[in-house]
């Protein structure tokens, strides 16, 4: 249940049929295989959304087991979620600057391959998008502490849809249970939070949720970009 401002109380079923029943335009899910993304994807399924679109940021950097839970994820919604790839040509020349490991060695190299193979896809996917719905969760990170259920992205010129904005890790995951939805085998192994290979590890169990991104980086740089309120 979520409790608006006025006290009130309503599913999230209705609350999230009353968001996007006021969106015109294709709406679309970013799904980055975490079970956040499954948790947003099984709502807007039941909420009856139209004109939605699911995409993943195909960084050519994902683990074998969330390519694996893309088939599966397809599969169980019966569903398509469209690839956006980073620009080959752009990925050369970084490869050619980073060889595989060099988005370890500074924060600008890393900046620089999450923009190429992240945030300028981004702009495409979102590209004549009316909103853009994520699995974000304010307790995630310090960087997300001020996130709201709906905000305007000015980044992006559109309406971005958080709809699991206030839940925390527990209500999560009891949702993946209670529905028995598909889930990124990657938990199995100790893994909190799901990015690329490279810049991902399992952590232990008393470990923060994203102690396992960027684990080389102190918490407030912990973001690749897509989440920036600046201008991309
Ligand atoms: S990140 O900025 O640190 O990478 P995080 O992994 O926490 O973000 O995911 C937060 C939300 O961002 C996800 O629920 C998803 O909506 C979106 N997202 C992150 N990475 C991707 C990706 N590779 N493809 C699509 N969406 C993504
Ligand atoms: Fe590159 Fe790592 Fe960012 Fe993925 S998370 S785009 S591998 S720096």
């Amino acid at each position: 249940m979520h409790t608006t401002k006025a006290g009130a109380t309503m599913s999230y079923n209705d609350l999230l049929q009353q968001i996007t029943s006021k969106i015109k335009g294709k709406v679309a899910l970013s799904f980055s295989y975490q079970a956040e993304d499954v948790v947003v994807l099984h709502l807007l399924l039941q909420c009856g959304v139209k004109s939605l679109e699911v995409f993943t940021l195909d960084t050519g950097k994902h683990f074998p087991q969330s390519e694996e839970f893309h088939k599966e994820v397809e599969e169980f919604f019966g569903i398509t979620i469209k690839r956006y790839l980073p620009n080959q040509n752009s990925v050369k020349s970084l490869e050619k600057k980073l060889g595989l490991w060099g988005m370890r060695d500074s924060l600008e190299n890393r900046h620089l391959c999450c923009h190429i193979r992240k945030v300028e896809p981004l702009k495409r996917a979102l590209k004549n998008k009316s909103a853009w719905v994520t699995g974000l969760r304010a307790s995630q990170s310090v960087t997300r502490s001020d996130l709201k259920i709906v905000e305007f992205d000015e980044n992006f010129s559109l309406f971005k849809i958080n709809p699991i904005a206030f839940w925390s890790e527990k209500q999560t995951f009891d949702y993946i249970k209670e529905y028995n939805l598909p889930l990124n085998s990657l938990y199995h192994q100790g893994f909190k939070s799901i990015g690329c290979a490279p810049c991902t590890r399992a952590v232990g169990k008393d470990d923060d949720v994203r102690s396992g991104r960027w684990w080389w980086e102190e918490p407030e740089h912990k973001e690749c970009g897509l989440h920036i309120k600046e201008k991309a």
